[in-house]
This record gives structure tokens, sequence and C-alpha cells, in this order.
């Protein structure tokens, strides 16, 4: 879920398995297919996706379960619940508080004259880093003025501990099967900037 251009999802259908990649970025899916024939890949909203004991393990890769706000990853969770087939895996990271160590509210701007992160034209972006430590969350604000437009974007993020996580998922249903560091499997420090959980149904 989430696969984006689909640089996982081509790796593990390179490997032999069986792969569905779900994303609702237009382009990203529309590159994916382009560079990988043997992956189905579905233009989709996740949190509308309607499967029934189809998947025997289901990824969410690169931390965007905390860029969903509560009541999305209680959707997520319950679809996916219904997606997978008995015994099946859902496997994603989230951010830890680590990453939100040190931090504190902050302004800043820059002038992008050959384009850059959220424009290929020229333009200026303002942006602002809001910090909500007793919800575990940010907010990332970034106004971005190029010569005929001004586009706002808002990226809220949430971050978790190990306890927070097994707390909020415990409802759905699935059951911790393992912990990681990453999703490359380092093993659990609890220092990392990132938690991985392996849950089953
Ligand atoms: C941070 S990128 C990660 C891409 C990929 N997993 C990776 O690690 O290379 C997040 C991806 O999730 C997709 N995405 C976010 N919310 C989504 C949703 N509700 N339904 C489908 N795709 C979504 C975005 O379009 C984007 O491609």
């Amino acid at each position: 879920m989430g696969c984006g251009p689909g640089l996982y999802a081509r790796k593990l259908s390179d490997t032999g398995y069986d792969v569905t990649g779900i994303d609702f970025s237009r382009r990203s899916i529309a590159y994916a297919r382009e560079h990988d024939r043997k992956t189905k890949y579905i233009y989709q909203n996740y949190l509308e996706m309607e499967y029934n004991e189809a998947f025997d393990a289901i990824l969410l890769i690169y931390c965007d379960y905390g860029a969903l706000i509560p009541e999305e990853r209680k959707t997520l969770l319950s679809k996916i619940h219904r997606a997978l087939k008995p015994n099946g895996l859902f496997i994603f990271d989230v951010f830890t508080e680590r990453t939100h160590n040190g931090k504190s509210d902050h302004t800043y701007w820059s002038w992008n004259e050959n384009g850059g992160f959220w424009s290929g034209k020229p333009h200026l972006s303002l942006e602002a880093e809001y910090y909500y430590q007793e919800h575990m969350a940010k907010v990332k604000k970034a106004v971005v003025v190029t010569d005929n437009t001004i586009d706002e974007y808002l990226f809220w993020d949430t971050v978790f501990s190990r306890q927070t996580l097994l707390d909020e998922v415990a409802p759905s249903g699935l059951k911790l099967h393992s912990i990681y560091d990453d999703v490359c499997g380092s093993p659990y420090s609890g220092e990392a900037d990132t938690l991985c959980l392996v849950l089953k149904k």
C-alpha cells in the first residue's frame, strides 16, 4: 500500500512473489506500470480498498502510517484485517519519538531558482514546523509561490513509542508477531528513529 513508483513492489515481483501495488498518485502508478510488467498496479485510495482475505502479507513502508489522522489509521487497520488471509502479516514502520527530540517550532524559507521539492518551476517556499509534544505530533506547513500560483501544504506526522503503537493497534484484532528497529529487519533496540511492527491476523 502506498507503493509509489513501485521500488519495493518490483523487487518483490522479481523475487517471485505475486504482488499488487496500490497508490493514489496517478503519476507514480503510471511510472510503476511502465517499468514493471509483473506487478498488478492499482490507482486507488487504500482507505477505500475492499479486499476480503486476498493477501498473505501487506506492506506499508516509509512511515506513511503516522501521516494519517487517528480516524484514518483505524479505518486502515480494519481494511487490512479484512484484506489479509488468516495468519497473514501486516508489516509497517513509523517514526519514533526520538525524531522529535530537541525540536521546537521554527520557520524557514528558500528561493529555488531551478525548481525543487515543491515545484518544478522557480519558486519561493515559506515553511514552518509546529510540534505538539503532548500528542506526539508535528505539522509542517509550506506556502509555495511561483510566478502564477500560491499553494499551501500541511503535512501532519505522528510519532510513536513501542507502547503507544501497540496500544493503538490492539483493538484491530491484529496480534504482534515481531518488532524491529526498521523494515530491513534490524533487531529491536528501542533506540532507533523508526520502529517496524509485524502484525499477524
Ligand atoms: C512516502 S511515499 C512512500 C512510497 C513507497 N512506499 C516507498 O517507500 O518508496 C508515500 C506514498 O503513499 C501514497 N499514499 C499516501 N496516502 C495514500 C492513500 N490514502 N491511498 C493510496 N496511496 C497513498 C503516496 O501517493 C505516496 O506514493
